[in-house]
């Protein structure tokens, strides 16, 4: 269902009853890296937590049958989840839609062959396209892990004969990385991402981030990613700026604060720890399912009241009118993307000393 369908009218029409269509699940809250960009380089997790596969049968695998899509992240790394294959295959099961994005390093071969074939979508996160700039961006000298493990998923799709998982590479955009745009695309088109290069705009959760955002310099960000998405067309490569080109975002933001939103209307996000939020980037939880059903939540008046300030500038959620969701915040405006002095961040995440 598009946004526009989900405009006007079919707003008012979603029966309590109706569950969400989409779940996104962080199976674990832990990482193998630290980049130096990411908000766990900045904030503690309040309570470190994964999904076993038990835990995942008794809570969350009675609604998988009512859902068309699964998404296994957000905030961390899904492959980090001891139980990550158990839960994966048995997700396959019900032949729903799923996706994740990993910074692909710890791919093993049992997870590459439960994958292949089955997972519909694959982001795979790469900041700094050799040795060293990754080293620098990622915190970790991996890159030579991330290419034999992408090499590893497409010769099991080519052996298999199949077209899934239908691969992605996510960069971070922020000023000193735009010219490095055009070897995303490059690094996309070796490695046969069909989905080509996503680009989301850095958030600054440090000081020392704040001038490399792309507001700073909007005519540098303008027409570097001008000039990659040129690039990408002659090569063949999809891109995508995730939350839209600079003129398209304002126009989109300008009234709002934020691009339309109808996420929290179709989708629910769980927490290992059991906390369920009204959108992967919300802070407040609207339960928990130690006390209820993801049903019983989904149809609550915690979730309705939330949903009333996703779209209403006179009653705003605060998460909302500064929302950090990659395909919804507005990239103009400070407040949206300049999280570096803020004590607090999502899913409860304090800022270290
Ligand atoms: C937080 S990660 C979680 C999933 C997984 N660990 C990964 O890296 O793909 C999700 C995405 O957020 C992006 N990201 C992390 N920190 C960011 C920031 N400060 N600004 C913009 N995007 C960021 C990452 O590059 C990644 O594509
Ligand atoms: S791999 Fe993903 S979750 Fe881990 S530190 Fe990097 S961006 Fe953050
Ligand atoms: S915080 Fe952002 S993604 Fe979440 S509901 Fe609000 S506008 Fe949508």
């Amino acid at each position: 269902m598009t946004d526009e369908e989900m405009s006007g009218d079919l707003l008012g029409a979603i029966k309590p009853s109706t569950l969400p269509l989409h779940m996104d699940i962080d199976l674990s809250s832990k990482c193998n890296l630290r980049c130096s960009f990411c908000h766990l380089s900045y904030f503690n997790v309040p309570n470190s937590s994964q999904i076993s596969f038990e835990y995942f049968m008794e809570k969350i695998d009675p609604i998988l049958k009512q859902l068309k899509s699964v998404t296994l992240f957000s905030k961390y790394e899904p492959l980090t989840c001891r139980d990550f294959v158990k839960i994966f295959n048995r997700i396959s099961e019900y032949g729903i839609e799923t996706y994740f994005s990993t910074n692909a390093i710890l791919f093993t071969e049992e997870s590459i062959e439960a994958i292949v074939g089955r997972l519909r979508w694959l982001t795979v996160s790469v900041t700094g396209f050799n040795r060293e700039d990754y080293a620098r961006h990622m915190g970790a000298d991996r890159l030579d892990k991330v290419v034999a493990n992408l090499r590893a998923i497409n010769e099991l799709k080519r052996k298999r004969g199949v077209h899934y998982p239908m691969l992605r590479i996510s960069t971070v955009g922020m000023l000193d990385t735009l010219e490095d745009l055009p070897r995303a695309v490059d690094f996309a088109k070796e490695h046969q991402a069909e989905e080509g290069v996503q680009v989301t705009a850095l958030i600054a959760y440090g000081e020392e981030m704040v001038e490399r955002m792309p507001l700073k310099d909007r005519e540098r960000f303008v027409r570097l990613t001008q000039e990659a998405l040129r690039y990408a067309r002659e090569q063949g490569v999809r891109m995508a700026l995730q939350s839209g080109g600079m003129e398209e975002n304002q126009a989109a933001t300008r009234e709002l604060g934020h691009r339309p939103c109808f996420l929290p209307w179709r989708r629910l996000s769980v927490q290992p720890d059991g906390a369920v939020y009204p959108c992967p980037v919300s802070y407040k939880p609207v339960g928990n399912l130690a006390e209820s059903s993801l049903e019983e939540i989904w149809n609550g008046s915690a979730l309705e009241a939330f949903r009333a300030g996703v779209n209403d500038p006179a009653r705003m959620n605060p998460e909302c009118r500064g929302c950090t969701h990659c395909r919804h915040k507005s990239i103009i405006r400070e407040d949206a993307n300049d999280y570096s002095k803020a004590d607090v961040f999502f899913a409860g995440m304090v800022r270290k000393n």
